[in-house]
């Protein structure tokens, strides 16, 4: 808990430091940075770091704790923990990373809000860093040990056994332990990290959601993100670096580290209850992953799927889903294509139609846990039907193929 002397002082200075936060995380990064280039090289994301859609995730999570803690004293804010816990974990953070992350997230909030950051001011927010860093540094303990990691690092050799070509975009790679070890256990809805060496000396990481089950292995589902031009920008966004590496290089044979899987979204088996499975696009990967563990466990819930694309052939596991679908015994598919799909009549358990998702148009039990992944405008969308439905919030989970800034 935060001592009331500092709960005040944050409090008075929250506005300040919530307003000026876009200039404290650019200034942080370039001074992390510049002292640790090799963090930018091997650990950040450096595509988000160019796109600056990281920037504001990590001190932005800090204020929100910091407004938590004052406004709600007696709890934490589990899931917004959580979430980074999972993902400090699965790309291998260290506890003795903190203080240098600190040093220069003090040192740009000092240069920013210049003599409004006095001693007292210090000793307030570092008493909020250091509350949620030990929360976040157990949390990080727990699941690496819980993952089986004993050596202090995360990362293991995976052969790739073999490549599927999904869609045009799309590739499985399926990986099996090259150092003979056993696989490590996951839960439907789980990501893994991959870390690819890349020709310039770097080790880039990524996370993949595991799309599926593979006896002794793992599987991922890889999207190639191309180059183009956002709308309203006049210069074209330069290619996806890793998900390129991995489509063009990544063959047969070739070894690739990857992290135990890790992830909080995962399938909730508590209450049978029924099941929404929402998706749009590449989104698809940990509802086919899901649902391929419903159907090997020869479940009985009422199972509705969901999912929006391009067109047919640009949806990835179109026929494994219908299989899927067919394989259990109360799941139905509704798909919606924005351009090729011909309304139709349901053909069995799944039902064709022309344009963008409307889950308005499904009859959702009451009690239904859903899922959604896809892109965030999406997610929004199908959250506000859902809820227009009458499912309530805590019913409804989300992953980001991204840093999550809603946190
Ligand atoms: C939990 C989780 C699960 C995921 N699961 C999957 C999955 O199952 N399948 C999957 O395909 N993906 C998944 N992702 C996404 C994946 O991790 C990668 O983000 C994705 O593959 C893109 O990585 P990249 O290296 O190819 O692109 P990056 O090189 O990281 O580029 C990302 C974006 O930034 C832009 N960019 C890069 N540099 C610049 C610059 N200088 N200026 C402007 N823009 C720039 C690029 O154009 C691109 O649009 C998941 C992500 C998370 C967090
Ligand atoms: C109290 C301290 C910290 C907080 C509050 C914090 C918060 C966050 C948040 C909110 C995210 C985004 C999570 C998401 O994907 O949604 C994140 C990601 C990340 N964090 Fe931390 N973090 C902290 C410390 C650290 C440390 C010490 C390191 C290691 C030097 C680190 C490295 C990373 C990396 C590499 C990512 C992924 C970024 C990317 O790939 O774009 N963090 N962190």
């Amino acid at each position: 808990m935060l001592s009331t002397e500092s709960a005040k002082t944050i409090t008075a200075t929250l506005p300040a430091v919530r307003g000026a936060l876009g200039e404290i995380t650019a200034l942080f990064y370039e001074k992390l940075f510049a002292a640790r280039p090799e963090l930018l090289r091997d650990l950040f994301n450096r595509g988000n770091q160019a796109n600056g859609s990281q920037r504001q995730a990590l001190a932005g999570s800090i204020a929100a704790f910091a407004g938590h803690l004052v406004a709600h004293p007696d709890s934490r804010p589990d899931t917004m923990l959580a979430r980074i816990a999972h993902k400090h974990a699965s790309l291998g953070v260290r506890a003795d990373q903190y203080p240098i992350v600190r040093e220069h997230l003090f040192a740009a909030i000092a240069e920013v809000l210049g003599d409004a950051v006095t001693d007292e001011v210090v000793r307030a927010w570092d008493e909020v860093y250091w509350l949620m860093a030990h929360a976040l540094i157990a949390l990080e303990k727990r699941l690496t040990y819980e993952a089986g990691v004993r050596d202090g690092s995360v990362w293991r050799p995976y052969r790739v056994v073999g490549r599927i070509r999904e869609t045009a975009e799309v590739t499985t790679f399926l990986l099996r332990p090259a150092d003979g070890a056993p696989v490590p256990p996951s839960r439907p809805g789980q990501y893994v990290s991959v870390q690819v060496q890349l020709p310039d000396g770097a080790r880039q990481i990524r996370q993949y959601s595991l799309s599926g089950q593979l006896d002794g292995g793992l599987q991922i589902s890889v999207k190639r993100v191309a180059a183009g031009r956002r709308a309203g920008e006049s210069s074209e966004d330069p290619a996806g670096e890793i998900s390129g590496h991995l489509h063009a290089h990544v063959h047969d044979g070739e070894i690739l580290y990857v992290s135990p899987p890790f992830g909080e979204v995962v399938l909730s088996e508590d209450d049978g209850g029924p099941l929404l499975l929402a998706s749009a696009g590449i989104g698809c990967t940990p509802m086919i992953g899901m649902l391929a563990h419903l159907a090997a466990a020869g479940s009985r819930r009422r199972i509705l799927t969901a999912h929006a694309d391009r067109s047919p052939s640009a949806h990835p596991f179109r026929t494994d889903l219908r299989r899927l679908t067919d394989k259990l015994s109360d799941a139905t598919a509704d798909l919606w294509y924005e351009e090729g799909a011909g309304d139709g009549d349901p053909t069995g358990a799944v039902t064709v139609r022309t344009g963008l998702m409307d889950l308005t148009r499904l009859a959702i039990p009451s009690g239904t846990t859903a899922y959604l992944c896809g892109p965030v405008p999406f997610m929004k969308a199908a959250r506000a039907q859902l809820l227009a439905s009458g499912l309530p919030a805590e019913r409804i989970h989300y992953e980001v193929f991204g840093p999550d800034l809603g946190l």
